[in-house]
């Protein structure tokens, strides 16, 4: 058997494809488009694998997917292709809208062709592969969908009104729409989860964790927006990933799982937590802590205040729960940043782009 996964060279989605080949020998078709955001860095160790099998193309092409699942007949797409970043959605909105709107609903339609004409478990026993009972779509999304909490609001559970605020948030709010549809539409069995913040290895270095990282290490300032204590709800990589296998695997079709750890921090106290450990692991040469490289900066534009998750269902029903605590997956964090000087100045340098095109022949 086969799953596909697309945007497995990003960084949740080669964190999970990663995973996935650690725990099973089922074969990983990875599609993605190499944007900015796709590091084949990233799936290294893989290279040699033939369990993983990476195309790199668009999720909206409906040709080249189609050919895809037709050729190897996977039991799952999960769809983690993306644009990600919730400040290149205020200054470019366009891309967030041709992929995870419209790049979702090509992939659906492609899906739902592929779905339509696999065989009914009735016929299955003449034929080897997967059935239409069997098949799954997974849609991976965001907390964001739900908008901002005040601070003494319950935690956003599956019921949640949606109510997105960023450019970025209002795509993944209508793709998760597109997928509910499909669903009660057409009857494609759906999953969507709903995560909160992730951190961990192979993160592209926009975001807050690894941003602060790099730049402390290269003495630059570690911009914090606004007042610093919008809050978010963090969780390890790694433990999103063995959310999305669980459900995967007994998630319920047409139902949604919200992800999270009950790690709600405001963003300086993250900040002064990287600063620490950096203090701790690599002191600054003239020995003054990293936190005096902390610089206040005009806030993100509609920013959301607080986010936070109530992972009761998931817990509840699939018995999930994460591995980490904020204070041992940020300290794993920051190590294997340390750990990975060549994996920074690749992205800093734009040569990891270069060094993908020596790794693999692309179509
Ligand atoms: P990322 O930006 O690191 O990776 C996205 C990947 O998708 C990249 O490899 C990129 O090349 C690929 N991609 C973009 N457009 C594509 C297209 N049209 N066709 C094929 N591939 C395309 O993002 P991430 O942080 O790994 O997030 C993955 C998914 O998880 C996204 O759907 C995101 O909304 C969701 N999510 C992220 C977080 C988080 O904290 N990072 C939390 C909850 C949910
Ligand atoms: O909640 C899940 C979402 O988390 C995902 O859906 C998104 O894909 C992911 O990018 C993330 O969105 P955020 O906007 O919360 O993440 P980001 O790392 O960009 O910012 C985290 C917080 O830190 C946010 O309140 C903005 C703030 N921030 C961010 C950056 C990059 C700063 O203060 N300074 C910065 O330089």
């Amino acid at each position: 058997m086969a799953i596909l996964v697309t945007g497995g060279a990003g960084f949740i989605g080669s964190n999970f494809v990663l995973d996935w080949l650690k725990q099973t020998d089922e074969l990983v078709l990875n599609v993605d488009q190499l944007t900015y955001a796709g590091n084949l860095e990233n799936l290294a160790e893989l290279k040699d694998d033939v369990r993983h099998y990476f195309t790199k193309g668009d999720i909206a092409d409906s040709h080249l997917i189609g050919l895809l699942l037709s050729e190897n007949r996977p039991r799952a797409v999960l769809n983690f292709a993306a644009e990600s970043h919730v400040d290149r959605s205020i200054h470019g909105p366009e891309d967030f809208i041709r992929t995870n709107v419209l790049g979702t609903f090509h992939l659906l339609e492609t899906v739902r062709n592929y779905w339509q004409n696999l065989p009914v478990s009735a016929v299955k026993e003449k034929i080897t592969g997967v059935c239409q009972e069997e098949f799954r779509f997974l849609h991976i999304s965001t907390d964001e969908v739900y908008g901002s909490l005040t601070k003494n609001e319950a935690a956003f559970t599956e019921t949640h009104r949606y109510e997105p605020n960023s450019p970025y948030s209002a795509s993944k709010a209508a793709s998760d729409h597109l997928v509910r549809a499909w669903h009660q539409t057409y009857g494609l069995p759906v999953l969507t989860t709903n995560c909160s913040n992730n951190y961990g290895p192979y993160q592209f270095p926009e975001k807050l964790i690894p941003l602060m990282i790099v730049n402390a290490l290269a003495g630059k300032p570690l911009p914090v927006y606004g007042d610093g204590q919008q809050i978010r709800d963090w969780l390890y990589v790694k433990d999103h990933c063995s959310a999305i296998r669980r459900v995967l695997e007994a998630g319920k079709i047409g139902e949604v799982y919200n992800i999270g750890g009950w790690n709600e921090k405001p963003n300086l106290d993250i900040v002064h937590a990287i600063c620490a450990l950096l203090d701790e692991f690599r002191a600054r040469p003239d020995n003054r802590s990293y936190r005096e490289q902390i610089t206040y900066v005009t806030d993100r534009p509609g920013h959301d205040r607080r986010y936070a998750i109530d992972a009761h269902k998931i817990e509840r029903e699939l018995n999930w729960k994460p591995t980490e605590t904020f204070e041992t997956g940020i300290r794993k964090t920051v190590q294997w940043y340390l750990e990975r000087p060549d994996w920074i100045s690749n992205i800093i340098s734009g040569n990891y782009r270069e060094w993908i095109k020596t790794q693999y022949t692309l179509i």
